[in-house]
């Protein structure tokens, strides 16, 4: 295995995967109690998971993971970085109800493999792991809001990162199922471009007054 990298202050094994910068501006959009419970779905080799369990070290933190070779990834990043307060959790979140209980969580948040399965290029190199964890071939985000529901105490924070062009479609299926928007960043990928990607921050069983739409980068 190749050497770790560095990482600001944190030391990362990535093997394909790159630390991307949405990726790291949403784990800044997430907020977390000072104390408490958060579940991260679909944890990858751990980037949120390390720089959220340092940012907030008396919050317990479950990361759930379903790939084997991500989630030893994620145990081996846990331990170059030292970190004590995250429970790595080896559980496919369609199957959440084995796994964790019910109502334990303050805060769930997760960036699910959201690229359309139209966009993978059937000449594509890249392995199993990278495609499950990046295209939405096998679970959906659907079934992250569902293994949220199950986890989430009422009246508590869902954050979740999602293609722009489906931002309708999301916000709707959010409020489906009682998550209602309360915070959104739509991220560009550069000055008079579109908006690829989006966060939102939504609190479940309290229906939202005003959104908070926040400033671009
Ligand atoms: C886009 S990656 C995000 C990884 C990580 N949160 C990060 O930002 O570095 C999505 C992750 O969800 C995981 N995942 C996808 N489906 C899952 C499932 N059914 N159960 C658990 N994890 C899942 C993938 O293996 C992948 O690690």
């Amino acid at each position: 295995m190749k050497d770790p990298i560095k990482f600001g202050q944190f030391l990362f094994l990535q093997r394909d995967f790159k630390i991307s910068s949405d990726n790291v501006k949403f784990f800044e959009f997430v907020k977390l109690p000072k104390r408490g419970v958060a579940v991260e779905l679909g944890a990858g080799f751990g980037l949120g998971t390390v720089m959220l369990a340092h940012r907030y070290p008396q919050t317990t933190i479950y990361a759930v993971e379903y790939q084997k070779s991500l989630y030893e990834l994620l145990l081996k990043n846990l331990e170059l970085n030292k970190v004590s307060n995250v429970k790595p959790v080896f559980c496919d979140l369609r199957e959440i109800k084995k796994c964790l209980p019910s109502q334990i969580a303050d805060v769930v948040y997760c960036n699910p493999p959201f690229w359309r399965k139209e966009f993978l290029n059937p000449s594509t190199k890249k392995g199993k792991e990278y495609i499950y964890a990046n295209f939405e071939v096998d679970t959906t985000y659907r079934d992250f809001v569902e293994a949220a529901l199950w986890l989430l105490k009422s009246y508590k924070r869902f954050f979740l990162m999602m293609d722009t062009p489906r931002f309708l479609e999301i916000v709707d299926f959010l409020r489906s199922k009682k998550l209602y928007p309360k915070r959104v960043k739509f991220v560009f990928p550069a000055k008079g471009k579109k908006s690829n990607v989006f966060f939102v921050e939504s609190f479940l069983g309290k229906p939202t007054k005003e959104l908070e739409v926040l400033p671009p980068d």
